[in-house]
């Protein structure tokens, strides 16, 4: 075991700023870049009928189950295994989750990195007068190039790097109270400027009349999945957010308010892209270019449009950032307890290995594009494997593992706070994970692994 001295670990001070650093790593590029688009592809209000469905039964049980390990263990994942169960394998899920950390961290900061080169581009006027077609190709030239795509990712690490660094409660806990109703106000001035559109009506429409014929085998995993990346569960970010929550928090109640503020943003960023994209006569499922080439496109035909793309790219790029410090500090408690670096040494090292992993995701359309894997360039064998499987995996592990082989008596106790809390909710939870949520997790699991087929 390591040296590092476990009374002297940090917490979050209130609890607000466990909400905001909480909802702050749920919060990001998934819900204003990916559930837009996946939603757009996969029969819109149909869709988001499903996954709130899911969100509801699976998601918030989740992320309870990884509050409650966090929070009992007062550990990095992999700490929080070896302490709930020692001598045991399950230490093996958190280390999964670390080496998750490093994936997602790659390729997800290589598109935060993307969102600092289109506020570049609108504040020196890149977009103007351009048709999609040549912002379409402008993507291409930039995401082919060979510094650029680069140079933005080392940035935005260097920002989350600087945050964490701060530590919890002074770095992550006192940037996410700021960064998150930021974000609130520049969303709804979004909606707001969206719901003026002449035909936003059809895009409301689109997004929240459910046209049950539209429901899929495939709509149903693909909501599942992005459940699981928009909730950020399953490879111990919030196990590492519950270790240093106080013990008065109600973990129940923190899990439906994050989950409910990332339904809320997740809802807010379709109703302020959905009416633009049928006021502009452009398809809802022009898929991941939505946010990158089709919205620049609907910026220079409005009126005020720069000041909107402005607006809408430091959204995401804020969004990012609050989610991009929970990654990176999963990999940094990995390291302090561990390996008993300082809080200083482990963000270096987490940084330097990040530069590595990163630069070449963020280069896999140009000096990478050569090197294939499973014929998959880096950045999307990052982006496929963490969110088809390696998540999946971890969430189907971690429901298995509180609800087969921890205490039930535990996990009560974590739930009610020794007996302080009614638990009335409690049987039907333990259902769930027993249940279920593994059940369902392994259906997408093995769909995303190709091994059956809806
Ligand atoms: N939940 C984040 C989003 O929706 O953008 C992405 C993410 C953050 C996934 C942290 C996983 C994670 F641990």
């Amino acid at each position: 075991m390591s040296g590092f001295d476990f009374n002297k670990r940090d917490s979050f001070g209130s609890r607000l700023g466990v909400i905001a650093a909480a909802a702050g790593s749920a919060v990001g590029l998934g819900n204003i870049w990916r559930f837009p688009y996946i939603l757009g592809e996969n029969g819109g209000g149909a869709f988001l009928l499903v996954y709130l469905i899911i969100i509801f039964s699976i998601g918030i049980p989740v992320m309870m189950s990884e509050l409650v390990i966090g929070r009992r263990a007062q550990r990095n994942p992999v700490g929080a295994f070896q302490l709930l169960a020692p001598r045991k394998p399950w230490f093996l899920v958190g280390l999964m989750g670390v080496v998750a950390a490093f994936m997602i961290l790659a390729f997800y900061t290589a598109v935060a990195g993307w969102t600092l080169e289109y506020i570049y581009q609108t504040l020196i006027g890149g977009f103007r007068g351009k048709s999609s077609e040549e912002l379409s190709a402008m993507f291409d030239t930039f995401r082919t190039g060979s510094l650029r795509p680069a140079l933005w990712f080392v940035i935005f690490m260097l920002a989350t790097s600087g945050i964490v660094l701060g530590g919890v409660r002074k770095g992550i806990e006192k940037s996410t109270k700021i960064m998150m109703p930021m974000l609130f106000v520049i969303l709804i001035i979004m909606c707001v400027k969206s719901l003026t559109l002449p035909g936003a009506g059809k895009g409301l429409a689109f997004l929240l009349q459910p046209d049950f014929s539209k429901i899929t085998g495939t709509t149903i995993l693909m909501a599942l999945g992005q459940a699981f990346f928009s909730l950020s569960i399953g490879m111990g970010t919030l196990i590492t957010y519950g270790s240093y929550i106080q013990k008065s928090n109600n973990l129940a109640n923190t899990a439906v308010q994050v989950s409910m503020i990332d339904l809320f943003v997740a809802v807010l960023a379709g109703v302020a892209i959905f009416p633009a994209v049928f006021a502009f006569g452009i398809s809802p499922s022009s898929g991941e270019a939505l946010t990158f080439i089709v919205l620049p496109g609907i910026f220079q035909q409005m009126t005020g449009g720069m000041i909107f793309a402005l607006m809408f790219f430091v959204l995401l790029a804020v969004a990012a950032l609050t989610s991009t410090i929970s990654v990176l500090e999963v990999i940094v408690a990995y390291f302090t307890e561990q390996l008993n670096l300082s809080r200083l040494a482990a963000v270096i090292l987490g940084t330097i290995s990040m530069f590595i992993l990163g630069i070449s995701a963020s280069l896999s359309w140009g000096l990478m594009s050569d090197v294939k894997i499973f014929g998959m360039n880096i950045f999307t064998l990052f982006n496929n494997s963490t969110a088809n499987i390696l998540l999946p995996l971890g969430g189907l592990l971690i429901v298995v593992f509180l609800g087969w082989f921890f205490p039930s008596k535990h996990v009560r106790d974590e739930l009610s706070n020794e007996g302080a809390l009614k638990v009335r909710y409690y049987t039907v939870y333990r259902l769930v994970i027993r249940f279920l949520a593994p059940v369902a997790i392994a259906l997408v699991f093995l769909h995303g692994l190709g091994l059956i087929k809806f």
